[in-house]
């Protein structure tokens, strides 16, 4: 297989200690439950793929914060970047429970530690071979820093990563953030303002809202206690018995299912979104055979920002989110149709209204349950996350949009969906990571090809 050479890793730091008119930064941010529960698994690894810019782009660029090369531009802005951010560039810090010593509380220190940088190169590997092989290559893992870290180490690892790695012809630009700093949606609200002062913003578009909420009558810190068995933390995907591909569904595919599921069901309250899932769901349910009297199991997000009242603003900068199973036997969910098992998707995201939420909430801190990758991925269960919803190809860092978006291997194997919004607007990526023998299944399943677009 191909290699990457690392040519530099360094530490980047925000550039000041004054906090550009954020009102609220205290050097010690609380954690809530829906940042607890990941500790466990592992971080967020998305990045963008892009064609190179020209030399005259790259020149402007450089030229614009008097670096001397694009890799060092992209260092000077992060910097400038952090000190937007500043849990990014800080550690998690833990305490034990004065009266109890088995029972532990964890907190953002944003002490300036600085996050990892790291600049490499692909000297063989083309935008296109990312692009369009069939399975997306092994070698996109290593476009990653920070890999294998569970959440629980950021009290001496960085809690955000980032790799820029050039190819012949591109540039792939990877970040690894720990999960239990925030969501989807704070690390795109980064990575967006991280390319806006790229390109030479002063201030960022959005400032984040870095206080973390809590109900009334709960008080932070939350003490729980936390088993680092050492069996759960060694879960690791195993190559090659799974692949990851991307399927890619246009805006008409989308458009003609969503249409499909509603007038299945004679309603229109299914959304594109559970349309396209139900659609995923029945053909691996259908291509790994299994048995009708056995239980399927469809984990997906649900963000809570919308759901709280009043709401959190989308700027809230820490997790906002839960995981529903949807459970149905396999018999069940293929005698049905397209529209039923998207009916079953519509019914649980809204089932959780406020009191739904608020209640799940108060059932963790009463009885803290952490996230362990070994659950998430058992036998006959899709996981799903991230979002079409997340705007990745605005990221541009002043040489064209992106190209294309993919995934590191944190918190992947048997039955990881992650969902992309596609190039053209209304479209949707679908990158899979299943058994090989699932995906040749799939390939010549005529009914989930109709609406894939190759
Ligand atoms: C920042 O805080 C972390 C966690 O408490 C600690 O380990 C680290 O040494 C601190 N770094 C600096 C530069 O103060
Ligand atoms: C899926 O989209 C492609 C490209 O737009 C189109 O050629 C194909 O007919 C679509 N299939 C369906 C069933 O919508």
């Amino acid at each position: 297989m191909e290699e990457i050479q690392i040519v530099s890793t360094c530490v980047v730091r925000a550039s000041s200690n004054s906090n550009n008119g954020i009102t609220h930064t205290s050097q010690n941010i609380e954690m809530t439950p829906w940042d607890l529960q990941f500790l466990l698994v592992e971080t967020i690894q998305k990045g963008l793929l892009f064609k190179k810019p020209t030399p005259q782009q790259q020149n402007n660029l450089i030229k614009s914060l008097n670096s001397l090369s694009l890799v060092d531009h992209l260092k000077a802005s992060l910097s400038r970047t952090l000190d937007f951010f500043p849990p990014l560039a800080g550690r998690f810090s833990t305490t034990k429970n004065p009266n109890d010593n088995t029972i532990t509380s964890f907190s953002i220190t944003c002490n300036n530690s600085g996050a990892e940088f790291t600049h490499a190169i692909a000297p063989e590997l083309t935008v296109k071979e990312i692009l369009e092989s069939c399975y997306v290559p092994t070698i996109v893992h290593s476009f990653f820093p920070l890999n294998k870290v569970r959440n629980v180490q950021c009290v001496t690892k960085p809690l955000l990563g980032v790799q820029v790695t050039e190819l012949v012809d591109g540039y792939f630009i990877g970040c690894t953030m720990s999960h239990s700093l925030g969501d989807g949606t704070c690390f795109w609200h980064f990575f967006n303002s991280w390319s806006e002062i790229t390109r030479g913003f002063e201030l960022i578009s959005r400032f984040p809202t870095l206080e973390r909420w809590f109900p009334q009558n709960v008080n932070p810190p939350i003490y729980f206690p936390l088993e680092l068995d050492d069996e759960k933390l060694d879960v690791c995907m195993e190559m090659p018995i799974v692949k990851e591909r991307v399927f890619h569904l246009s805006k008409e595919n989308v458009s003609k299912l969503k249409a499909k599921a509603n007038y299945e069901m004679d309603t229109k309250s299914i959304s594109s979104l559970q349309a396209f899932l139900a659609h995923l769901w029945r053909c691996v349910t259908r291509c790994n055979r299994v048995n009708a009297n056995e239980e399927v199991i469809l984990n997906i997000v649900i963000g809570t920002r919308t759901r709280l009242d009043p709401p959190l603003p989308e700027e809230y900068w820490g997790n906002a989110a839960i995981i529903k199973p949807i459970k149905v036997k396999a018999g069940e969910l293929l005698e049905n149709g397209l529209g039923y098992a998207a009916l079953l998707i519509n019914k649980v995201v809204a089932s959780q209204n406020y009191e739904e939420v608020m209640d799940s909430y108060r059932r963790w801190v009463e009885n803290p349950v952490i996230v362990s990758k070994k659950s998430l991925f058992v036998a006959n269960r899709l996981s799903i996350s991230s979002s079409p919803k997340f705007n990745v190809y605005s990221c541009d860092f002043g040489w064209g949009k992106p190209v294309g978006v993919r995934s590191g291997m944190a918190n992947k194997d048997n039955g990881k969906v992650t969902l992309f919004r596609g190039v053209e607007e209304g479209s949707v990526d679908i990158e899979v990571c299943l058994m090989t023998s699932t995906l040749l299944a799939m390939e010549n399943d005529e009914e989930f090809m109709e609406f894939i677009t190759v």
